[in-house]
């Protein structure tokens, strides 16, 4: 969903679907996201639950595929990928998490470490409501003690007022984690939440973000031409960026010179995934 509706995210209940298709994969799975299949409602949920089949789920996933090339492999590259980033944030010294459009992430209850950091969930006030009373009914309180809710619109909304309001320690090195999230605000928002960050953080913090291609959010080009070589199909939504942009960005809005950027097919965790069917 783009950012404007006052009704719960649909994208990130698609990105639940594709985490709970992937835990259903069992022993080869990339990650194991056992929460994922109660974020989902109605038809998704059913269909999560026949994917535990393992020959119903492997077709479910090359229909997906099939059908809509892209997003399903690149949520599960990137779900990896950040985990194995937050985790080396945590041992790295990282004091509380920020998880920016957390939508049904789940990675407050499921990662080692979480539970002995202060995490925050931003989301908009209408995703995060259905996230919380799912929590609720998922996840005993002792293991949810440490995470704060912060419902924020951040088209309208002051994302350092909100943090500071509902306990975010200014200052603390942090790993912020802006997944699946920034192609669904204007530049401006983006460029707000950027500053707010760079003022809000402890140099040597994290942060992890995804992003589409410009031109593909205008229709300017296809998705698979960014991708390069015909490969949209394989590849990722990250497949759609362009090199470098993350670190202009990141200048930009006052943020420390050093950023990687990861390419799809490069490295272990994503190749795995692209072989997920
Ligand atoms: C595709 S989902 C990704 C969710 C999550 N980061 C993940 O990877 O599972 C997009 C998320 O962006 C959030 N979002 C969209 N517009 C927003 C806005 N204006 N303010 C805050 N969050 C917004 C949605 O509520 C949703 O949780």
């Amino acid at each position: 969903m783009g950012g404007v509706q006052n009704k719960a995210s649909r994208t990130a209940q698609q990105v639940a679907l594709f985490r709970a298709l992937e835990t259903a994969r069992g022993h080869d799975r990339v990650f194991d996201d056992p929460l994922a299949v109660r974020f989902l409602s109605g038809g998704y949920r059913w269909l999560a639950r026949a994917a535990r089949v393992r020959p119903v789920g492997l077709r479910l996933s090359r229909f997906i595929d099939s059908r809509w090339p892209g997003p399903r492999p690149s949520a599960v590259a990137r779900t990896r990928l950040i985990d194995d980033l937050v985790v080396a944030a945590l041992r790295g010294g990282a004091r509380q998490v920020l998880l920016l459009g957390a939508g049904y992430d789940s990675r407050a209850y499921r990662l080692p470490g979480m539970s002995r950091v202060a995490v925050f969930e931003a989301d908009h006030p209408a995703t995060q409501a259905v996230k919380r009373r799912l929590i609720r009914g998922a996840v005993r309180p002792e293991r949810r003690g440490h995470v704060t809710f912060v419902p924020v619109d951040l088209l309208v909304e002051d994302l350092g007022e909100a943090l500071l309001r509902n306990g975010f320690a200014a200052l603390e090195p942090t790993v912020v984690v802006w997944e699946g999230v920034t192609n669904y605000l204007t530049e401006a928002a983006v460029d707000a939440t950027l500053r707010r960050l760079a003022d809000l953080t402890a140099t040597g913090s994290r942060l992890v973000l995804t992003y589409v291609d410009r031109r593909v959010l205008d229709g300017v080009i296809d998705a698979g031409a960014v991708a390069g070589g015909g490969q949209a199909g394989r590849g990722a939504v990250d497949v759609r960026v362009r090199p470098g942009a993350p670190g202009r960005l990141s200048r930009r809005a006052g943020h420390a010179a050093r950023s990687r950027h990861v390419h799809p097919g490069r490295g272990r965790p994503l190749s795995a995934a692209a072989r997920a069917t």
